[in-house]
């Protein structure tokens, strides 16, 4: 999967910087492809713009099923904890949010067993009040989620090209750098013994030249 180097990477960025990924929050947007009889993570991430301001939220999720027009309430997590308001989704939904704190960035939930009936648009909201200093901010924060239910996990063509695009990447990088090397390694060695070569000339020619002053010495001494 294309989603595994990507991984990888995150998570060795977050090594690097580790003390900036530390409870750090990122908005990530929910996947939309669930398949049918397993579960499903319905992500939903609002960070607060800043972090330092103290908040608390209580958070809602509704759903509109394919083909209709009226969004039902489904689930509910508050101070009083989570509530499921659905029939079709009882004993199917869990928490899977910010837990142990009102300051809820994270309103994921997941649903168990998924069901073709379950396609169509989630929609979680936010109810988040900040606390200043003099006064309270209320901020009403919607995201919605388009679910696809399919029989099997299907892969976008997005995913299969760039899976390709990353071995033929890495293994053209590869061959590249072995032809470079033994370019290199050729040309070293090519120029190593022209300039043996031509050191050997250079020091015949030098003998050869003292030896002939040598010579035209002894002829003009004579
Ligand atoms: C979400 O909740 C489900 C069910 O409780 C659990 O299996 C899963 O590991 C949770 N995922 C995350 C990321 O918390
Ligand atoms: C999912 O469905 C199967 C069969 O219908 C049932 O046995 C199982 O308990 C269900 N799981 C959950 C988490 O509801
Ligand atoms: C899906 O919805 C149809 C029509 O409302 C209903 O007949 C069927 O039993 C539902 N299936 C499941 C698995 O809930």
């Amino acid at each position: 999967m294309a989603a595994v180097p990507t991984l990888l990477l995150v998570s060795l960025l977050c090594g690097l910087f580790a003390y900036r990924c530390d409870g750090a929050c990122a908005e990530v947007d929910s996947d939309t492809e669930a398949v049918a009889g397993r579960g499903f993570k319905l992500g939903c991430i609002s960070c607060k713009r800043r972090s330092e301001v103290e908040g608390s939220a209580t958070i809602e999720w509704h759903f509109k099923p394919d083909g209709e027009s009226d969004f039902l309430h489904i689930y509910s997590y508050n101070e009083n904890g989570p509530t499921i308001e659905n029939e079709v989704f009882m004993d199917r939904i869990d928490w899977n949010g910010s837990k142990r704190s009102n300051d809820i960035q994270d309103a994921s939930i997941y649903l168990f067993n998924v069901t073709f009936n379950d396609s169509g648009t989630y929609r979680c909201i936010i109810d988040r009040i900040l606390t200043y200093d003099n006064y309270e901010h209320n901020d009403i924060i919607n995201k919605l989620v388009h679910l696809t239910v399919v029989a099997k996990a299907t892969r976008t063509t997005a995913s299969i090209v760039s899976e390709v695009m990353m071995y033929v990447s890495i293994i053209g990088l590869q061959v590249w750098l072995l032809i470079e090397m033994i370019y290199c390694y050729r040309k070293i060695a090519a120029a190593g013994e022209e300039a043996l070569r031509e050191a050997a000339n250079a020091e015949y020619l030098a003998i050869a030249s003292e030896s002939k002053d040598n010579c035209a010495g002894v002829q003009v001494g004579e």
